[in-house]
């Protein structure tokens, strides 16, 4: 059993300018907001023209998320590569890691940003937000 714990991975395709750096700020602004509510962590990278981004909470926070994901008219074509029932957090202290997709070897950016399954996508946003956090130290 786990406590009702759940992780989606979707993608999908930027509507945005990819130079409207306000755009996206205010994403990550209202997304850390909300998430600190719903208690919900994550990762959301924008490579390349799409958003891929791992969602961790309750099902019912995730759910509604998605909900309000899908009407939202900055992104369209969102594929869910998968979710599944976990018993922990990968992104624990993350209401919304903010990766830079710039350094991926030509194949993890295209297993983000083409082919890659929810798994293997979950483990290189993963490992993208630990080289941002220890780049600080
Ligand atoms: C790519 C993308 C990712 C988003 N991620 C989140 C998120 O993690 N959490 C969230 O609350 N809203 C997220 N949003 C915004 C939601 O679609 C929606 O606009 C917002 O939750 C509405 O919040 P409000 O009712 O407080 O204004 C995201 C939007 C986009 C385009």
């Amino acid at each position: 059993m786990t406590n009702g714990l759940y992780r989606l991975v979707y993608r999908s395709d930027s509507l945005i300018d990819h130079d409207d750096v306000r755009s996206l700020d205010e994403i990550f602004r209202v997304s850390v907001r909300n998430n600190r509510r719903d208690n919900i962590t994550g990762a959301l990278a924008l490579p390349d023209g799409k958003f891929v981004q791992v969602i961790e909470g309750r099902r019912r926070d995730v759910d509604a998320l998605m909900v309000r994901l899908r009407a939202d008219a900055r992104h369209t074509n969102i594929a869910v590569l998968g979710s599944w029932d976990i018993a922990t957090r990968l992104f624990p202290g993350w209401a919304m890691a903010r990766p830079d997709p710039t350094p991926l070897s030509d194949q993890a950016f295209r297993i983000v940003t083409e082919d890659g399954s929810g798994v293997q996508v979950t483990g290189i946003l993963l490992g993208m937000t630990r080289e941002a956090a220890t780049a600080w130290l």
